[in-house]
């Protein structure tokens, strides 16, 4: 979704605006612009790549930047960022929704200001221009801000000053600090090469970044927002040498596991220790575990549904965070909320999480991003630690949310009593095997490339696996069909003869998974189902008897529960190498956004 850059400093800011819309390609976007803050303000923008854009040479040392996904009013020039006022001295970038701005510009209009987008935003550059008149730019923002309903992170410049004012609410919004000036931006991979040092802004702040001076108010309050050095730097947002950022980050799962389980695992003693301040004595006496979730995310909470079940006996239902609403099956307070999200920003996740808080119940932020919105507002958060995603598909941080979640149910079973010490002993071997096992399958990449190039032209795909082998299903589809743009759809195997078999033909090809955990078994009667019916299927399989039924096979190593995870770096591989065969944008798909910062 939108993305926000600002710098001011001793710095020319031209081109540090313009690496950090590099830097923030990756979340999605139709259009770009900057707005310049010298003696007159100079603005660019327009629809399109950040290539389209040129921001020419300057002295300006303070500016803002912005990545427009539309909303309000389809991607063109006038609607891009940065909005300004009648008088064009001040400009403002802006992500997330004004819900009252309709009511805010007819206001303005009578006032007899004129408007040139059909954004939401350019009620606020008006709105200014009239606190102006007798603040300062700080207090003028917090007016201002006090006036908008919805969601923002708002960043403001204008003519002749040199200072940016900054304000969040319900969208994220961090400050860099570095020798030489202060940073904002949607998120911390924009500046990373400039600086470590960020704080995490909350609702209801207003930051005043005067050159490398920043301070923050709350309610009219100076607060502090403590600084916090991030634990990776510039390298870990570049591509390393692969043609896709997606391929990097496929490539880099047996790193990423190897950070999620690091000092986490006693495979002697059968614990895990995860640090959750959660009290013991609370998870023990648990009726309930919701989890929370969307997209790839919502797969992952599927997966950790049967662990949960399995380990800690405790009921688990999982929901797609925007269909959510909070009903405990008895006590709130006996009920655990996870909401579990690769970016802590979504805002359909966040509004599940507070739902169920308001409602008494605890939660639990199950997140690779720190001092995000999700972990600062759950009572707890819990790190998978993949490192910085970039590619607008996730994929290693799908493998690290479902290692974590694993352990999660080791830690919750063992605080309960409900898993012996030797069956927790067994999945934590197999959690440290995971790492390993996945470097097996990304070895097998040309024979997948292979496979990959003679099925891309299918009609369609479908993913078909049971257990623990239905969330990876759904997940090999989603993955397929959001960087492809092919149709795909993945099923519980034993649904397909209650309707979609109408759609198999010669022309579509099947992807079974047939591992431990998966009933593989039952699943290949499907498989005989589908052969009949002349599709060609693809096995991702444990099973050597398989073998003879399947027009392709990849082989999982033994792993237990988590072979379906194994299996799942199979279905990322074949999914980058149909959409690569057809030159598809595989790391910024079309109509997509990394982080969904809208509901
Ligand atoms: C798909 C994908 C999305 C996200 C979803 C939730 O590849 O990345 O489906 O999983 O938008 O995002 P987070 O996990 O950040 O809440």
């Amino acid at each position: 979704m939108c993305g926000i850059i600002g710098y001011v400093g001793s710095d020319q800011v031209a081109p540090i605006l313009t690496s950090g819309l590099k830097n923030l390609e990756y979340r999605g976007y139709d259009s770009a612009g900057v707005a310049l803050a010298d003696d007159v303000l100079s603005i660019h923008k327009r629809e399109g790549t950040i290539d389209d854009l040129t921001v020419p040479e300057s002295t300006a040392t303070c500016g803002i930047g912005h990545t427009r996904w539309s909303t309000h009013g389809p991607p063109t020039d006038t609607n891009s960022h940065p909005h300004t006022d009648c008088t064009g001295e001040i400009a403002v970038v802006h992500n997330g929704i004004i819900d009252n701005y309709d009511a805010l510009k007819a206001d303005l209009e009578a006032a007899g200001h004129e408007f040139d987008s059909d954004t939401d935003t350019e009620v606020i550059p008006h709105l200014l221009e009239e606190a102006l008149e007798r603040y300062g730019l700080p207090t003028a923002v917090s007016r201002v801000v006090d006036r908008l309903e919805g969601s923002f992170a708002l960043g403001v410049v204008a003519a002749g000053r040199d200072e940016i004012v900054a304000a969040r609410n319900d969208s994220p919004l961090v400050v860099g600090h570095a020798d030489d000036g202060a940073f904002i931006a949607s998120d911390v991979t924009a500046f990373v090469e400039h600086t470590r040092d960020v704080s995490y802004l909350e609702d209801g702040d207003v930051a005043h970044l005067d050159g490398g001076d920043v301070r923050v108010y709350n309610d009219g309050q100076r607060v502090d927002r403590p600084i916090q050095t991030v634990d990776w730097g510039a390298d870990a947002a570049e591509k390393g040498g692969y043609d896709h950022y997606m391929l990097k980050e496929i490539h880099e799962q047996p790193q990423a596991l190897r950070q999620a389980i690091s000092g986490r695992i006693d495979a002697v003693a059968g614990e895990a220790d995860l640090e959750l301040s959660l009290p013991e004595q609370y998870l023990a006496s648990l009726d309930e575990i919701q989890i929370v979730a969307c997209g790839t995310s919502y797969h992952a909470g599927l997966y950790a549904k049967r662990l949960l079940e399995r380990h800690a006996e405790v009921r688990t239902t999982v929901k797609i965070a925007s269909e959510y609403a909070f009903s405990p099956s008895r006590d709130p307070w006996r009920t655990l909320v996870i909401a579990v999200t690769q970016s802590g920003e979504t805002a359909d996740t966040l509004g599940a999480m507070r739902r169920a808080s308001r409602a008494g119940a605890k939660t639990l932020a199950v997140t690779n991003t720190v001092g995000s919105t999700a972990a600062r507002e759950a009572d707890d958060a819990l790190y998978i630690r993949a490192g910085p995603e970039i590619g607008v598909a996730a994929t290693k941080t799908f493998a690290s949310q479902v290692a974590t979640l694993a352990l999660l149910s080791v830690y919750v079973g063992r605080t309960r009593g409900t898993l012996s010490s030797s069956d927790a002993s067994d999945l934590l071997e197999h959690l440290r095997g995971l790492p390993g096992a996945v470097q097996q399958v990304l070895d097998e990449e040309p024979r997948v490339r292979t496979v990959a190039t003679e099925y891309a032209d299918g009609d369609a795909f479908f993913f078909v696996g049971r257990r623990l082998g239905h969330p990876v299903a759904l997940e090999g589809a989603l993955k397929l069909k959001e960087i492809s743009y092919d149709h795909a759809e993945g099923f519980a195997a034993g649904e397909l003869k209650h309707g979609p078999l109408a759609l198999v033909t010669g022309e579509t090809p099947v992807f079974a998974i047939l591992t431990d955990g998966t009933s593989p078994d039952e699943t290949l009667n499907n498989v005989k189902e589908v052969e009949s019916r002349s599709a060609p299927v693809v096995g991702v399989s444990s099973l050597e008897r398989a073998e003879k039924f399947l027009d392709a096979s990849f082989s999982v190593p033994e792993l237990g529960l988590l072979e379906p995870l194994v299996a799942n770096v199979y279905l990322q591989l074949i999914a980058y190498h149909v959409a690569n065969s057809k030159g598809r944008a595989i790391d910024k798909p079309r109509n997509l956004a990394k982080s969904v910062t809208v509901e």
